[in-house]
């Protein structure tokens, strides 16, 4: 097995899924349910318990260097609820001092009353839900806080947090580069040290769906999209925060540890309804692992069997190169082809590489590991298709 080099370390995360919201935005296809009866949160963590030692059973030993809370509205749960899961990790696993604990918020007034408790439980940086400057688009997403409110919970994590992010959602109807890039310097100033930034993708089974397909939403066509993704990147060199994976930007150093450990493909468990996990276990080798999405149904199933996979399969060699592949190409630091190759027992198809290179499309570094070039990027999928075939 191919060696990683410190730099690019993956480390081993763990991803706790919290599946529900105050209400279902119209562009989100997130494991996400709304419960207007409210949420018995302590059946939740005696679930979350007995997901995280069926786990640490499957991998011990690791020492975890990133952990995230991703929803639906984690910013949602009592801190309690928060401090008991991480307390559960810190018993079946060592975490690394300075571990990175992310936990993903709504940027409303009410969740930004709870960011101190968040902070007392072990949490060390948010990841807000800003997605839009300004309030008319913010209700076209169908969004509850206003555009000021959301710049206020910035402002609270900041001072509560090491760390802060905050997403922002691109390519809305009749948006024009000239107004993206206005609203993008103002996001850019305010950023604490790490923006993602989401092109509007219209999901399956979403209200966007349906009102594109009755013609009542209109997408931007693609040279729009092209051009607002070139002010994207334009604006964030320029800023300080350049890509470091296709729609994340941060100062150099504030980079999501915890994204990095799938994109550089390295372990993690996932537990909650709906996570996923890939996991190296003792006499299987790398594992793919979901589990049960539907929250009630999660909850039944963990307190029956003591853990929640409805998947729990062995990847090929091939298997696993093709997802090496399609997370590190994600990346700007790009993949070690020497690891690729140990993972998926083939080599890169040199003829396509050569061609590649020769449309710019990637690079080789001078220390070998191969990357997409910022010409390369907007076109990431069309480059992975054909280095993977
Ligand atoms: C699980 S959600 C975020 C957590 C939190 N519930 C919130 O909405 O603020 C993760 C991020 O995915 C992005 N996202 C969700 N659906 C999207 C879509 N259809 N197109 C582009 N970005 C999307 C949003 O920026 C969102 O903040
Ligand atoms: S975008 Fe966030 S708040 Fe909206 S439905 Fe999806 S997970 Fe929930």
């Amino acid at each position: 097995m191919a060696s990683v080099h410190p730099k690019f370390d993956p480390g081993f995360g763990v991803y706790v899924h919290w599946p529900f919201c105050l209400s279902k935005c119209p562009y989100c296809d997130f494991n996400s349910h709304v419960r207007a009866g409210g949420v018995d949160e302590a059946r939740f963590v005696a679930a979350f318990r007995a997901e995280l030692a069926h786990r640490a059973a499957l991998a011990p030993g690791r020492t975890v260097s990133s952990i995230f809370f991703g929803g639906g509205t984690p910013s949602l749960m009592k801190p309690a609820t928060v401090a008991a899961i991480l307390e559960a990790i810190g018993g079946h696993w060592s975490v690394a001092p300075g571990a990175e604990i992310t936990l993903e918020a709504n940027p409303t007034s009410v969740e930004a009353g709870r960011f101190a408790g968040y902070r007392a439980a072990g949490v060390n940086r948010v990841s807000l839900g800003v997605q839009a400057m300004n309030d008319a688009d913010l209700k076209m997403l169908g969004r509850m806080h206003t555009a000021e409110e959301a710049m206020r919970a910035v402002d609270v994590a900041t001072s509560i947090f090491e760390r802060a992010s905050f997403d922002l959602i691109y390519a809305r109807p009749d948006q024009t580069p000239a107004q993206w890039r206005k609203e993008l310097v103002e996001a850019a100033r305010r950023a604490p040290e790490h923006l993602s930034l989401y092109q509007l993708t219209i999901e399956h089974d979403t209200m966007f769906e349906k009102l594109v397909a009755a013609g009542r939403l209109v997408p931007p066509d693609a040279d729009t999209g092209r051009a607002l993704w070139d002010v994207t990147q334009e604006v964030m060199n320029n800023a300080g925060m350049p890509a470091y994976e296709v729609s994340n930007h941060a100062r150099p150093g504030a980079e999501s540890r915890h994204n990095l450990v799938y994109w550089r493909y390295g372990e993690y468990a996932g537990v909650g309804p709906g996570a996923h996990g890939r996991l190296i276990v003792e006499g299987r080798g790398r594992v793919a692992q979901s589990t049960e999405k539907h929250p009630e149904m999660w909850l039944t199933v963990v307190e029956a069997d003591g853990h929640g996979l409805v998947e729990d399969d062995v990847l090929s060699a091939s298997e696993q190169g093709d997802e090496m592949l399609l997370m590190g190409l994600r990346l700007a630091e790009g993949v070690d082809p020497a690891r690729f190759e140990a993972i998926s027992g083939r080599g890169l198809n040199p003829a396509r590489v050569a061609s590649l290179l020769e449309e710019n499309m990637i690079a080789i570094d001078p220390d070998g590991r191969l990357r997409v070039t910022p010409e390369g990027f907007p076109v990431l999928d069309a480059v992975v298709a054909d280095l993977a075939a």
